[in-house]
């Protein structure tokens, strides 16, 4: 459990490093998405390499900014402050444009649309022209963008954690409960690379709340790191393990700044919906990664 002051002290410790010392840069540019920010004797102490190449995490660390022990609306007004340029991917490929914040846009080719998650939303807001959505963890916006080129943006509602994030309709939220002023019933939740980022409490909170919100016959929609034995296994192009950070027992993580968290198996995700009035009618797995569509009872 950390307080707010230790939380600043960490925050300090990123910034008492130079430029390019820590940072791991796409132009020139932070990206946060691969920043830790710990100091190197407590590096050396919870970062284990294992012999196949993964890194081995203690479960102190993995503790020390789980979500659910500290103040998570102050770790990220920090981390927003701290990091002037918040990267959502790390793929330098992905990247056209000299403005780093722009070149997230690229989202939609690179994350949205290969696996089905947007063509999933797109089918609902056909046959629902007037469909009130909500985006969880929508980042710089592009679901809006794309909205908003293409159907009712008036009916578009979002929540992000991250002060950074800034625009119509977007509220602030705690982490794990969705905001009072998201009028409901909503029919359509969707939800991109997020919910990975989320302990198991804060997923299971925003399950019930997507649950008691969504309209009957409404739909919730989203994509997530999800492990299986085999994606486990498997490696990148690079000849990385897909899941390289494990702790002892051999769980995988992901993490977004410090904050570590792990990566459900698919069979807890199947699990954790049968006790829940959203039916999971699709799931598609392609390597690591999950997209699922739940339609509400
Ligand atoms: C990897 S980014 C994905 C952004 C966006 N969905 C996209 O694909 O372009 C993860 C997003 O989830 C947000 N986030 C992280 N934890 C959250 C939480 N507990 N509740 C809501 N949003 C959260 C982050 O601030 C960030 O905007």
């Amino acid at each position: 459990m950390m307080n707010n002051r230790e939380i600043e002290e960490n925050f300090e410790e990123y910034s008492s490093h130079k430029k390019g010392e820590l940072e791991i840069e796409i132009d020139g540019q932070v990206c946060s998405a691969r920043i830790f920010f710990f100091d190197e004797d407590f590096m050396k102490k919870h970062f284990t390499p294992h012999s196949d190449g993964r890194i081995i995490i203690s479960k102190e660390v993995i503790e020390k900014f789980n979500p659910d022990n500290i103040d998570n609306s102050y770790f990220w007004k920090l981390a927003a402050k701290s990091f002037p340029v918040m990267a959502i991917g790390d793929k330098p490929e992905w990247l056209h444009t000299d403005d780093l914040r722009i070149k997230n846009f690229d989202a939609i080719s690179n994350l949205h649309k290969p696996l089905g998650a947007l063509s999933c939303l797109c089918s609902f807001l056909d046959r629902n022209p007037n469909a009130r959505i909500l985006e969880i963890g929508p980042g710089f916006g592009n679901i809006k963008k794309y909205i908003e080129n293409h159907y009712n943006i008036e009916n578009y509602y979002a929540m992000d954690i991250c002060p950074h994030f800034e625009f119509e309709r977007l509220y602030k939220c705690d982490g794990k409960n969705i905001p009072k002023e998201v009028p409901y019933p909503i029919d359509i939740v969707y939800a991109v690379n997020v919910f990975q980022h989320l302990t198991k409490e804060q997923k299971r909170s925003y399950y019930k709340q997507i649950e008691i919100i969504l309209r009957e016959g409404g739909e919730f929609i989203f994509q997530s790191f999800v492990a299986t034995e085999k994606s486990l296994m498997e490696k990148n192009e690079n000849n990385e393990y897909y899941f390289g950070v494990i702790d002892e027992d051999g769980q995988p993580y992901v993490h977004f700044f410090n904050q570590i968290t792990p990566v459900d198996f698919l069979e807890d995700i199947i699990k954790e919906f049968e006790d829940l009035d959203l039916n999971l009618v699709d799931k598609v797995i392609f390597k690591n990664v999950g997209i699922f569509r739940a339609i509400k009872n």
